[in-house]
């Protein structure tokens, strides 16, 4: 089975999908995206991703060219042609094709969809036992990083520079002040015993699986803050998690090559780890029933 791809009302195999040179995403990167695990062939938290798309969508000024229910049917036929029960979805729209310039078009044209899927691998349990490295950098990035834009050059670089260093994530500070996020994930802090979490605003990108996590730690009875957190507190972490939909739940224990608490994966980690594996299961076993 080769793998189905959508694009502008149509499934193809992958290596047919075409868009023009002309589509302002190639040109400009002026689109936004979405990426949605599926766990046993169910999107996760799909609602709540239509919703981030809606908003991304939104301050871009693009008009959404589904409703959600369409959207629902493109997704779920995606995940029904595609080879395995764990995937995860990229979903991507941008302004369409029109002659270079950078002002929209006058009049308007059709917005560009296009919607892939891979295997879902989460982190493999060695990963999870040892945890990942991390390095810190300068947050160069725009002041509406709450959008999931498809111009991503700053994350590409920053995540280029932990790669370079042997690292899976960069960490990034803000006017050498305070932390916002990874290059491509949400980080929270554990600090004597509670859970730091950066707010939501224009700096970083709420994150699907950072909602999670602070649900689950308000219904476990989990001290948790959302505040600021000071580029020292990042760098006196008695623990570090970094999440996304694809990484889930990660314990970062080496930060500039300095080990993070006592360099192993901390008490923090294990009870959110297990709690969203459990919740995961949960989720899954009600939408079965
Ligand atoms: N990225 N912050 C940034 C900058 C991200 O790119 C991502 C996810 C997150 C975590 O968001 P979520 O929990 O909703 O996945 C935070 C995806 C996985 C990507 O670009 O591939």
């Amino acid at each position: 089975m080769s793998e189905i791809v959508y694009l502008n009302g149509e499934f193809f195999p992958l290596a047919e999908a075409k868009v023009s040179v002309l589509d302002r995403g190639f040109v400009f990167g002026d689109g936004v995206y979405e990426v949605i695990p599926v766990y046993s062939r169910r999107a996760f938290r799909l609602d709540e991703h239509l919703q981030r798309l809606q908003n991304s969508l939104n301050s871009v000024r693009i008009d959404n060219p589904h409703d959600a229910s369409t959207w629902t049917e493109i997704v779920n036929t995606i995940i029904a042609r595609n080879e395995t029960d764990d995937q995860y979805l990229y979903l991507h729209v941008t302004r369409g094709v029109a002659k270079r310039d950078h002002a929209f078009p006058n009049p308007p044209v059709t917005p560009t969809v296009f919607v892939m899927s891979y295997p879902l691998s989460t982190p493999l349990p060695t990963l999870l036992q040892k945890g990942v490295s991390a390095i810190t950098a300068v947050d160069n990035r725009w002041l509406r990083c709450d959008i999931k834009a498809i111009s991503l050059l700053p994350n590409v670089l920053l995540r280029q520079a932990a790669a370079d260093a042997g690292c899976a994530e960069t960490i990034m500070i803000r006017d050498n002040e305070f932390m916002t996020e990874g290059a491509a994930s949400n980080i929270f802090v554990v600090k004597n015993g509670t859970l730091l979490a950066p707010p939501k605003n224009n700096l970083m990108l709420p994150g699907i699986t950072y909602d999670v996590v602070l649900e689950l730690a308000e219904a476990h009875g989990i001290p948790h803050q959302i505040r600021k957190i000071l580029k020292e507190e990042l760098l006196t972490a008695d623990e570090l998690l970094m999440t996304s939909s694809t990484k889930e739940v990660l314990p970062i224990t080496l930060l500039d090559g300095q080990p993070v608490g006592n360099g192993r994966p901390g008490p923090m980690f294990e009870k959110l780890y297990q709690l969203y594996q459990t919740f995961k299961r949960d989720v899954m076993r009600q939408h079965k029933a």
